[in-house]
Parts: C-alpha cells; sequence; structure tokens
C-alpha cells in the first residue's frame, strides 16, 4: 500500500475529467485499506471503482481510495442457488460474464454496464427490468470510523431505484468490500423489458439462454449508448423522475407523446430522456459539453470539458425540464 500526491485523475473517471488528487492510494483489502486511513488522519475521503458514475468539479483535496479488491469465490450452494462473493474492485462486466460461463443465471441482463461489483449495491444498478437488488445476497462493508466490517443483508441495505443506505443515510461512512450474490441453477430469463424479444428475433434465436440474453443487451446497448473509450460520459445523468397519476393525465393534455410507465405504487415514471429531448436539448454541445445525440438523458465531455462546464449545464437542462413540464429531475450521477 502506497499513498501517492498530486495524481491526475482523468485515467479514473469516464468522464475523463482532468483534476487531480492530493493523495491516492489503491487498497486490495481491509487491512490495505485502514492503513490508508491510519496514514492520513483528518483528510477527506472519496472510495473511487471504476469511477464510472461520478463528477469530478474541482481538484480533490483530500484522499482518493481506490478499491482494487480482488476474487471470485463460490461459497455455497444448494439444489436451486449458487452463493458467489465477489471483491468490490472486481470488474462488473467481467464478473457477469464469469457467471455466464459457469450457467450461474440472473445477471445476464445488466451485461455491460461499466464499474467495479463494489458499487452495484451503491444505487443498485438496473437495466432492462433487472436491479442488482434481485439477485443480491449480502455484503460486506468496512466501517470508516469504527474501523470494523459489517455485513450487510438485503433488508439492511434499503434498496430503491438507484437508491441504497449508501447512496443516502450511511453516505461517506462505510467502503464495501465484497459483495455476495445468489445466483440461478434453473434459469427463470426476463426478457419481457424493453427491445430485448426484438433484438433476440433479429440475432435469429430460439433456444433461448442467459447468454444469448446477455449478448442481445449488449448489442442493444451498444447501440444506444456512448463508449467511455471514445466519448466522455457517465450513463445517465439524471435519475427517471416519478409523478403521480393525476399529474401524468395532466401531463398527457399538454404533451400526449409523453413517455411514462407504472410503478407499483401506481405513481408513473416518466422518462426522463424524452423531456430533455422535448426542450431541444439533444445533441446539444458549448465547447465540449454536451448533451448526447443519441440519447439525451447522458451527458457527455468531448475532450477537455471541466466538470464544472458539465455540472453547470445539467443545471440548466434541470431548471428546463422544470419550467416546461413542472417535474424536477434528480442528478443520478455522484457529484464530488
Ligand atoms: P464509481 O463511479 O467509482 O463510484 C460511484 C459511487 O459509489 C461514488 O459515490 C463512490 O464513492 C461510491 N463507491 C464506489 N465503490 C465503492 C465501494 N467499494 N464502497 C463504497 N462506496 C463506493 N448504471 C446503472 O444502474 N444502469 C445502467 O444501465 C448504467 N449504464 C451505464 C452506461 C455507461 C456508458 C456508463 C458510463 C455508466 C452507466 N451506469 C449505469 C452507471 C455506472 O456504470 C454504475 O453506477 C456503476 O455501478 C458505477 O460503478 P463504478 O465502480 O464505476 O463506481
Ligand atoms: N427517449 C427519448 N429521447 C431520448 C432518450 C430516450 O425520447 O433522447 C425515450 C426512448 O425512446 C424510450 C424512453 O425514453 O421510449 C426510455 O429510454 P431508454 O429505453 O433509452 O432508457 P432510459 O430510461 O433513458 C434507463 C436507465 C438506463 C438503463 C436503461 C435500460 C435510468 C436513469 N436510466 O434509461 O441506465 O440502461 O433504462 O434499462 O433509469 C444509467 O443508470 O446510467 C443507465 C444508463
Amino acid at each position: 500500500m502506497q499513498i501517492l500526491q498530486d495524481i491526475s485523475l482523468k485515467p479514473f473517471n469516464t468522464f475523463g475529467i482532468d483534476v487531480a488528487a492530493k493523495l491516492f492510494c489503491k487498497y486490495k483489502d481491509a487491512d490495505e485499506l485502514a492503513e490508508a486511513i491510519a496514514n492520513s488522519p483528518n483528510t477527506e475521503r472519496c472510495i473511487l471503482g471504476g469511477g464510472s458514475n461520478i463528477l469530478f468539479t474541482k481538484n480533490f483535496d483530500g484522499i482518493v481510495l481506490k478499491n482494487e479488491v480482488k476474487g471470485v469465490e463460490l461459497i455455497k450452494e444448494d439444489h436451486q442457488y449458487v452463493y458467489v462473493k465477489a471483491g468490490a474492485g472486481e470488474n462488473w462486466h467481467q464478473f457477469v460474464l464469469y457467471t455466464l460461463q459457469r450457467n450461474w443465471q440472473g445477471l445476464e441482463n445488466l451485461s455491460l454496464i461499466p464499474g467495479n461489483v463494489g458499487a452495484s449495491p451503491m444505487q443498485n444498478i438496473g437495466a432492462y427490468g433487472i436491479e442488482v437488488k434481485d439477485f443480491f445476497y449480502e455484503l460486506e462493508a468496512f466501517h470508516l470510523e469504527e474501523k470494523k466490517i459489517f455485513t450487510f443483508s438485503v433488508n439492511d441495505c434499503g434498496f430503491g431505484y438507484r437508491e441504497s443506505v449508501f447512496k443516502n443515510k450511511l453516505k461517506g461512512r462505510f467502503v464495501i468490500l465484497n459483495v455476495t450474490f445468489r445466483l440461478n441453477k434453473v434459469p427463470k430469463f426476463n426478457t419481457s423489458y424493453g427491445a430485448i424479444e426484438e433484438e433476440l428475433q433479429q440475432m435469429g434465436v430460439t433456444g433461448l439462454t442467459a447468454q444469448k440474453i446477455s449478448l442481445a443487451v449488449i448489442n442493444i446497448r451498444r447501440s444506444k449508448l456512448p463508449d467511455p473509450a471514445t466519448i466522455g460520459n457517465a450513463g445517465s445523468f439524471f435519475k427517471n423522475p416519478s409523478v403521480s397519476f393525476e399529474k401524468f393525465e395532466a401531463m398527457k393534455k399538454s404533451y400526449p407523446a409523453v413517455i411514462g410507465h407504472k410503478n407499483a405504487d401506481g405513481t408513473i415514471k416518466l422518462a426522463a430522456g424524452w423531456m430533455i429531448e422535448q426542450c431541444g436539448w439533444k445533441g446539444f454541445r458549448r465547447g465540449d459539453a454536451g448533451c448526447h445525440s443519441q440519447q439525451a438523458l447522458v451527458l457527455v465531455n468531448y475532450g477537455k470539458a471541466t466538470g464544472k462546464e458539465i455540472y453547470d449545464l445539467s443545471e440548466e437542462i434541470l431548471q428546463n425540464v422544470q419550467k416546461k413540464f413542472g417535474v424536477a429531475l434528480e442528478r443520478e450521477v455522484n457529484i464530488i
């Protein structure tokens, strides 16, 4: 474990924002993490995974703790399930592929989401009708003040749409070290969402497997979302907001094409990308900060945008959507 000084964070965030961290340290287990904390007292901390859901708006005057906890382990199994524990520093997509190769079913709809395993419960990552909470079993996390490891069950995590206790109530207090998933031995596929069925048909798939669903999801994602290796971004910048049924009906009168889906509690989740597009932002570019031309929910860095430029653009969009639709957007990306 080595604490480095004045390190550029550009390679460590998918927006490609060039800011510096005063201190920077990679740790591969709880002991190294504890040592890094002991060696940097009274210092602000930023836990970093793959940097794919973070926007740095200024230099970070504290210590960036880069999670490199590795390892994947089958910890137990019964006739229905396998329980697989993965280090927080494992790459998410590689982990999904690892499980699919072994015919452990469940995570295929979450293929190709950037970032690491450790951040997956942070915002309960979701895509194509599945969320991490659906296959989550437990996690171990290091309490930064008490310097002890705690185990969190699914109920302890307070999972919601792009939410968990780690993103709100317990923000900044715990470092997730590993996550255990409970995956199916007998598959139960979910292909009902969005374009999955259509893509499977185009692929000519007859016998359905988790691997084929994974490929379909990968194809759809590649056709829609910008690759951070080419254009800096952090996926959806805002969450899809929910409104009451009455509000949705009122919106439909003025905007018959408004897109919304019913939540379990009867409220309606609106497509933020559609609202942003209706405000005219899709494809907008100012300097190197922009709103993606194929997916208005994704803000992008064409090269040299600063985090502040992207944040300021997000603020303009947020206010514009509020004014036009009377709907408050909430940022999904973590702002530092
Ligand atoms: P980081 O960006 O490094 O961190 C995110 C937050 O979690 C930060 O607040 C950080 O401090 C905290 N954190 C990270 N690791 C730990 C840890 N071990 N312990 C405690 N706190 C930690 N997300 C979706 O849900 N669905 C999608 O479909 C999706 N698509 C995307 C597509 C693209 C092209 C991109 C760039 C992003 C997309 N995302 C999506 C967002 C992102 O991939 C996920 O949120 C991912 O889980 C972030 O992982 P990360 O390791 O990069 O986290
Ligand atoms: N839409 C537009 N214009 C746009 C973008 C979208 O009209 O510019 C419309 C689409 O036509 C569609 C609807 O909005 O009818 C929803 O769009 P899409 O299917 O692309 O999904 P999304 O709601 O924009 C969400 C997640 C993604 C996730 C996909 C697939 C959020 C905030 N985003 O996007 O997650 O991959 O669904 O499940 O919930 C992320 O969190 O970073 C992320 C990429």
